[in-house]
C-alpha cells in the first residue's frame, strides 16, 4: 500500500478524499493541527472505510516535526489541504494567513526537496481569477486583483509551486483550483462544520433548516444575471475528492507542474440553489433579500473541459444531490461534530 501524507485531513475536503484515498488502496498518513477540525473525524472515517488512518496533531509550519514525519513515514505523495479559509478573518488578520497558508506550503517544499519526494497536489480556488471578465474561466485566463489575503495567499502559494517545478525537474505538481465545494459523504457521518456563523451560502441554508439560524440573507437580487442573484459552480465534495485521485494518477506520468480547474461547469444562482435544496428536502427556506456583500463577483464557474479530458474525470452529482446530501449530514449532525 503507497503511503500518502495528507495536510489538514480531518478538515471539510480532506476528510472526504482520504476516503476515496483509502478506497483506492493508499495509506493516508493525516497531519493536521485540529485549529478548525476535530479528531472525531477519525473515528467517522473509520466507520465509513473500516480504517482509521494514522494521525499526526502537527502544525505543517513546524519544519522540525515535519522533518520526523518526512523521517519516519517515506511516502512518494502529498496533497496539501491544510490552510485557514475565511476570507472574513483573513481581512481581519493578514499576516496571520500569510504565514500559516505561505509558511506551511514553504516547509512542505522545503522536506520535499530534502527528502527527495516529487509528487504534491495543491488545493488552490477559483478566488486566484479575482474578478472574471468573462465565464465559464478556463485554466489560462488571467489570474490576480484578489480582493482579499486570503485569496492572496493561494495566488503567492501558485507563484511558489511555479518556481519550484522549474528549478526541480522531477517535481510533479497539480494546482487544482476548486469553485464552491458543498455536499457530504452519503452516510451522513462527515460533512462541513464551520465555526460559528457560516460566511458560505450551503452551511448557512442548512442551519436555517435545522432551525438554528431564522432566515437566509440573500446578497443582493440587482446584478446582471437572469435573477438578479450571483451565479457560482458549486460541486459536489465527493466529486471534488475523486478529483485529486484523478490528479494523483496524472503525476504518475511525471507531467512537471498542472494545472485544473474542479468544478461542475454549470452556474447556479443563489435562488437557484435555495429553491433546489427545498425541493430535495421538502423543506421551505425562509429568505430576505439584503444588500451586495463587498467583494462578491456576479458570475463565477468553471470550463472544465481541460480536467474532463486530461484527468477523465468529471462531476457527477447534480446539485439536487448535494442539497440532498448537505441536509442530510446536518440534521444527523445538528451541532456538528460537537458531542
Ligand atoms: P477545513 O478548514 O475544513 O480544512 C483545513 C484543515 O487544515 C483543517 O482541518 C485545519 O485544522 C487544518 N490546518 C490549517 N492550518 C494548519 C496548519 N498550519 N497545520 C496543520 N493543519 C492545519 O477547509 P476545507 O474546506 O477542507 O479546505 C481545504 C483546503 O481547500 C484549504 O486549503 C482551503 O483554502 C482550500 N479551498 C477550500 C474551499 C472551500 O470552499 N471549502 C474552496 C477553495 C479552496
Ligand atoms: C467565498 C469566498 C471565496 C472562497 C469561497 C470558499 C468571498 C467574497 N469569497 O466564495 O474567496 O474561496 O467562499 O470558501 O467571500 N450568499 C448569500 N447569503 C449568505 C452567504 C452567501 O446570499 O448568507 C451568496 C454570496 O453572495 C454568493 C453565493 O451565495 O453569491 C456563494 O457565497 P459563498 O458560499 O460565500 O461562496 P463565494 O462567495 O463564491
Amino acid at each position: 500500500m503507497a503511503k500518502i501524507l495528507v495536510t489538514g485531513g480531518t478538515g471539510y475536503i480532506g476528510s472526504h478524499t482520504v476516503i476515496e484515498l483509502i478506497k483506492a488502496g493508499y495509506e493516508p498518513i493525516i497531519v493536521d493541527n485540529l485549529c478548525n477540525s476535530k479528531e472525531l473525524v477519525l473515528d467517522r472515517i473509520k466507520e465509513i472505510s473500516g480504517v482509521r488512518p494514522k494521525f499526526y496533531k502537527v502544525d505543517v509550519c513546524d519544519e522540525n516535526k515535519m522533518r520526523e514525519i518526512f523521517k519516519n513515514e517515506k511516502f512518494n505523495d502529498i496533497i496539501h489541504f491544510a490552510g485557514l479559509k475565511s476570507v472574513a478573518e483573513s481581512v481581519k488578520y493578514p499576516e496571520l494567513y500569510q504565514s500559516n497558508n505561505i509558511g506551511s506550503s514553504k516547509v512542505l517544499l522545503k522536506l520535499m526537496k530534502e527528502f527527495g519526494v516529487h509528487n504534491i497536489v495543491f488545493s488552490s480556488s477559483a478566488t486566484v481569477y479575482g474578478t472574471p471578465k468573462k465565464v465559464p474561466l478556463k485554466e489560462d485566463d488571467p489570474v490576480g486583483g484578489c480582493t482579499n489575503p486570503y485569496g492572496q495567499t493561494k495566488l503567492d502559494i501558485e507563484c511558489l509551486l511555479k518556481d519550484y517545478a522549474k528549478e526541480n525537474k522531477d517535481a510533479n505538481i497539480a494546482i487544482l483550483r476548486y469553485f464552491n465545494p458543498i455536499g457530504a459523504h452519503k452516510s451522513g457521518l462527515i460533512g462541513e462544520d464551520p465555526q460559528g456563523i457560516p460566511n458560505n451560502l450551503m452551511p448557512y441554508v442548512t442551519q436555517v433548516a435545522v432551525g438554528k439560524r431564522e432566515k437566509l440573507s440573500v446578497f443582493g437580487d440587482d446584478y446582471n444575471t437572469p435573477d438578479g442573484t450571483c451565479i457560482r459552480d458549486y460541486i459536489h465534495v465527493v466529486d471534488l475528492a475523486k478529483g485529486h485521485l484523478a490528479a494523483l494518477n496524472k503525476l504518475k506520468e511525471k507531467p512537471g507542474l498542472v494545472i485544473y480547474n474542479l468544478g461542475t461547469g454549470k452556474g447556479t444562482s443563489v435562488l437557484e440553489l435555495v429553491h433546489a435544496f427545498e425541493s430535495a428536502n421538502n423543506i421551505k427556506i425562509p429568505f430576505e433579500i439584503a444588500g451586495r456583500r463587498p467583494g462578491d463577483v456576479p458570475e463565477n464557474y468553471a470550463d472544465v473541459s481541460k480536467a474532463n479530458k486530461e484527468l477523465h474525470w468529471k462531476a457527477e452529482f447534480n446539485i439536487e444531490d448535494s442539497c440532498r446530501d448537505s441536509w442530510n449530514w446536518q440534521k444527523k449532525n445538528p451541532k456538528g461534530y460537537e458531542e
